[in-house]
């Protein structure tokens, strides 16, 4: 602390003493010891004195990711004819009426059996292994340029109305926390754990080689011998 003091700029000149204030020494004391009393009053969890810690409701609003599995999807319900309702609104710009898509947006159907060939087309249908990851999807990011606007029940329903057009779901699907885990989403069983090895080499655990190493070395052209 001390040396941090003793680096601050010296006083100006005389002349202008007059109208100087307190010496700057003494304003720092003061400005250091208020500082030090407002930490010191913060809780502990502000950890680096910075901030505050978020509250629930905070948190709530950003808590949204839902797993593969269903964990984490709100209650709420929606209707294939709620969702169609909805994208005619709200999506088919983009996407077309039928999600076939437009222009360079993304279509949201075909593609079936086209993985594996040379130019595979991903969609809900052909590549989507989980439909509470479409839910996730729509609600984090959709509709484009307003991400975040859709509710639980809007989102439930344009999932719903997707997975009817992909024809997964009937006409008469609700979607919710209860039925969307139970969807077989057809590419399902083409995820699978790459049997790859995360390293090719095994581990050395000790007497291992002293690290390589790495030098950088600037070359200027024509500065080579
Ligand atoms: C302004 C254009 C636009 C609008 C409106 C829009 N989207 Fe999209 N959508 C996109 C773009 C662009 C992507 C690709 C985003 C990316 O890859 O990061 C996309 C991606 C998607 C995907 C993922 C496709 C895939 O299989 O990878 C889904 C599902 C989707 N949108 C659904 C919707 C729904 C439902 C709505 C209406 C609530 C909507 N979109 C509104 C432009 C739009």
């Amino acid at each position: 602390m001390s040396s941090w003091i003793e680096t601050t700029p010296a006083p100006p000149p005389a002349r202008f003493s007059a109208v100087r204030g307190p010496r700057p020494r003494a304003v720092l004391g003061v400005l250091m010891i208020s500082l030090l009393h407002v930490f010191a009053s913060l809780p502990a969890h502000a950890g680096q004195g910075i901030g505050r810690q978020a509250s629930a409701g905070e948190i709530a609003a950003v808590d949204t990711d839902v797993r593969g599995d269903g964990a984490g999807l709100p209650p709420g319900s929606g209707s294939v004819a709620q969702g169609e309702a909805l994208y005619e609104e709200k999506c088919a710009a983009c996407h077309g009426d039928f999600g076939e898509g437009t222009g360079r947006m993304p279509a949201l159907i075909g593609g079936e059996g086209s993985l594996a060939t040379d130019r595979p087309r991903r969609t809900i249908g052909s590549f989507w292994p989980f439909a509470p990851s479409l839910f996730d999807y729509l609600r984090r990011a959709m509709p484009f340029g307003q991400a975040g606007s859709l509710s639980a029940a809007e989102t439930y329903a344009l999932t719903a109305f997707l997975l009817n057009i992909n024809g997964i779901a009937k006409e008469d699907f609700i979607a919710s926390r209860e039925s969307l885990p139970g969807v077989k989403m057809p590419n399902r069983a083409g995820f699978v754990i790459a049997p790859r090895p995360a390293s090719p080499n095994t581990r050395c655990m000790k007497n291992c080689r002293a690290p390589a190493r790495v030098m950088a070395r600037a070359k200027a052209k024509g500065s080579e011998k």
